[in-house]
């Protein structure tokens, strides 16, 4: 038998009380992670940044606004979705994630998308796309395929992050969302029939 979905508070608040990296130290707070406890999406980043360390809250700053207009494109909003993070506290300086840190911060977002149960997880960027996928695939090839891990249709996105550094990757980005909502479509066609 399964075991129960523990509650999003309750995971929550064992994060907020997580000792298991040194990560914590640095933290003004957790962000757990914000939106729809029944989403039908599940969008994935990679650690917050000094505004959602501050704010408590995933995406807020820079990336988060341009999240906003993306998931505009794929018909959806803020508030229907739900966003989180590979990890739950800020890397100083906003380096990359370390192995060990993603390893001691898994069980919180493993909890987190059992008990959320989405359709979909869209992975933005290389950490939460390997996170998921348990590949060593890089977005560049993976994004805007859809892929499958267990029970959870999987879409790959870039970062909105690395469009703001990398113009280029803006095209790619407007059109994966896209396909995200015609994926999104089709999978209601195919449920209402
Ligand atoms: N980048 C992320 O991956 N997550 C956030 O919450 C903010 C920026």
């Amino acid at each position: 038998m399964s075991k129960p979905h523990i509650p999003l508070p309750d995971i929550e608040a064992q994060a907020a009380q997580c000792r298991r990296c040194p990560l914590c130290d640095g933290r003004t707070q957790t962000v757990f992670g914000v939106g729809n406890p029944n989403a039908r999406v599940l969008f994935i980043g990679e650690a917050p940044g000094k505004n959602e360390d501050l704010q408590g809250e995933p995406f807020v700053g820079a990336a988060g606004k341009y999240l906003d207009e993306l998931l505009g494109i794929a018909g959806l909003k803020r508030e229907e979705v739900y966003i989180a993070n590979v990890l739950k506290c800020r890397p100083p300086g906003n380096r990359n994630p370390r192995p060990e840190e993603i390893e001691a911060c898994a069980p919180f977002l493993r909890e987190q998308t059992r008990t959320i149960d989405p359709e979909f997880i869209v992975t933005l960027g290389n950490f939460a796309t390997k996170f998921v996928l348990k590949t060593e695939i890089g977005i560049t090839r993976l994004h805007g395929t859809l892929q499958q891990a267990g029970k959870f249709k999987v879409f790959p996105i870039f970062h909105p992050a690395a469009a703001l550094y990398d113009g280029s990757k803006r095209i790619a980005l407007e059109d994966d969302f896209t396909t995200l909502g015609e994926l999104l479509a089709i999978a209601n066609e195919i449920e209402d029939k």
